[in-house]
C-alpha cells in the first residue's frame, strides 16, 4: 500500500500520563482521513507529533516513505497544516496576510490568487481581515496552507466554532481536495457526524489509543445487523428456511436474517414467495453509528 502517512507504536507521555499510546496510524495517498475521539483522546497530541512541533517518547513516523526525525525539512516542506486558531493581522486584508506568508514560503505570487480562488474568498481578497466571520478566517487559514501546493493537508478540528452554514462551506472546500488536486488530507474532529459526512478514510482514538481504522464502508458495515421479515405463519416460515439452509432467527413474531448480504435476503424472499408465504415487511435493524462508537470507546463522550 502507498501510505503517505505511516506511523508505529506513536506514543507521547506527558508525565505520568500517556497522552498517546502505540498509534499506528496509516493514511493511504488520495485519502481523507477521519481522526475522529472525544475530547481529552490524544488528536493534537498525535498531529503535533506528525508536524514536528514536538517530539514523540516512542515509535516512528514516516511521512511520503520518509523517516520524519530524519528528513524533517524536506517532508513539512510538502505539508500544509492548519492547527488551533491561526494568527492573522486584523488590519491587512486576506490578500496581505497572505503575501506576508508568501514571502517566507517563496512561492510565486499567482498563487496568492489561487489558494484564494480554490477555498472561495476572491471576493473578499481586499478587505480587512477584522471584518470576517470565523468562517471566512478558517478558509483563510486552509488557503495559508494551501500556499505551498502540499501534498498532505492536516488540519485539526477546523470546523469548531462555526455555524452550520461555515461548516457546510468548509466541507464543500475539503471533499475537493483529492480528486482536484490530489492532496491527501488529515481531519480531525470530535463529531462523528462532521467525519462521517466528509471522510474516506477513518481512524477512531480513545484514551490515546488507535481503537479502529478503516475505510469509511467498514465502518458503515459494522453498523448493520439485522434483516427482520414480517410474514403470516412466522414459526412455518422459520422452518422452511432453516430447512433450506439459511441462517434465521425469530422472536416477536418476526424472522431475523443474521446474513445481511443482499443475495441472502433475496433469496429467502424468493424461497418464502415459492413457498406461498405472504411477506408483509422487510426491514433493516440499523444499529446507529453513535451506539458503535459508544461501545468502542466505552463512555458517552462521542457525539
Ligand atoms: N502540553 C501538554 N502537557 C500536559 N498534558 C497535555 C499537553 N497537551 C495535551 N495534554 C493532555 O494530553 C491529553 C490529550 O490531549 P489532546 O491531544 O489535546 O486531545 P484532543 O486533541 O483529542 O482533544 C489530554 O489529557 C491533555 O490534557
Ligand atoms: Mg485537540
Amino acid at each position: 500500500m502507498n501510505y503517505i502517512v505511516e506511523t508505529q507504536g506513536l506514543t507521547k507521555n506527558f508525565g505520568k500520563e500517556k497522552a498517546v499510546n502505540g498509534v499506528d496510524i496509516r493514511i493511504p495517498k488520495g485519502e481523507i482521513y477521519g481522526f475522529l475521539g472525544p475530547n481529552g483522546a490524544g488528536k493534537t497530541t498525535t498531529i503535533r507529533m506528525l508536524l514536528g512541533l514536538i517530539k514523540p517518547s516512542a515509535g516512528n513516523i514516516h511521512i511520503f516513505h520518509k523517516d520524519l526525525r530524519k528528513e524533517r525539512i524536506s517532508i513539512l516542506k510538502k505539508v500544509g497544516s492548519l492547527v488551533e486558531n491561526p494568527s492573522y493581522y486584523p488590519h491587512l486584508t486576506a490578500y496581505e496576510n497572505l503575501e506576508a506568508v508568501r514571502k517566507i514560503l517563496q512561492v510565486p505570487k499567482a498563487r496568492i490568487d489561487e489558494v484564494l480562488e480554490i477555498v472561495r474568498l476572491s471576493d473578499v481578497a481586499n478587505k480587512k481581515v477584522k471584518g470576517f466571520s470565523l468562517g471566512m478566517k478558517q478558509r483563510l487559514g486552509i488557503a495559508t496552507a494551501l500556499l505551498s501546493k502540499p501534498e498532505l493537508l492536516i488540519l485539526d478540528e477546523p470546523t469548531n466554532g462555526l455555524d452550520p452554514s461555515g461548516i457546510i462551506e468548509i466541507r464543500h472546500l475539503i471533499k475537493r481536495l483529492p480528486s482536484e488536486y490530489g492532496m491527501t488530507v488529515l481531519i480531525s474532529s470530535h463529531l462523528l457526524s462532521e467525519i462521517d459526512q466528509i471522510a474516506t478514510t477513518v481512524g477512531i482514538v480513545a484514551k490515546g489509543r488507535l481503537i479502529f481504522q478503516d475505510s469509511i464502508e467498514v465502518m458503515r458495515k459494522h453498523a448493520k445487523q439485522k434483516i427482520w421479515l414480517k410474514v403470516n405463519d412466522t414459526e412455518q416460515a422459520w422452518r422452511t428456511l432453516l430447512g433450506k439452509g439459511i441462517q434465521v432467527d425469530y422472536g416477536e413474531g418476526m424472522l431475523a436474517l443474521t446474513n445481511t448480504d443482499d443475495a441472502c435476503i433475496a433469496e429467502a424472499v424468493r424461497l418464502l414467495v415459492q413457498d406461498g408465504f405472504s411477506i408483509y415487511r422487510v426491514e433493516e435493524e440499523k444499529q446507529s453509528l453513535e451506539d458503535i462508537f459508544l461501545q468502542m470507546t466505552g463512555g458517552n463522550e462521542i457525539v
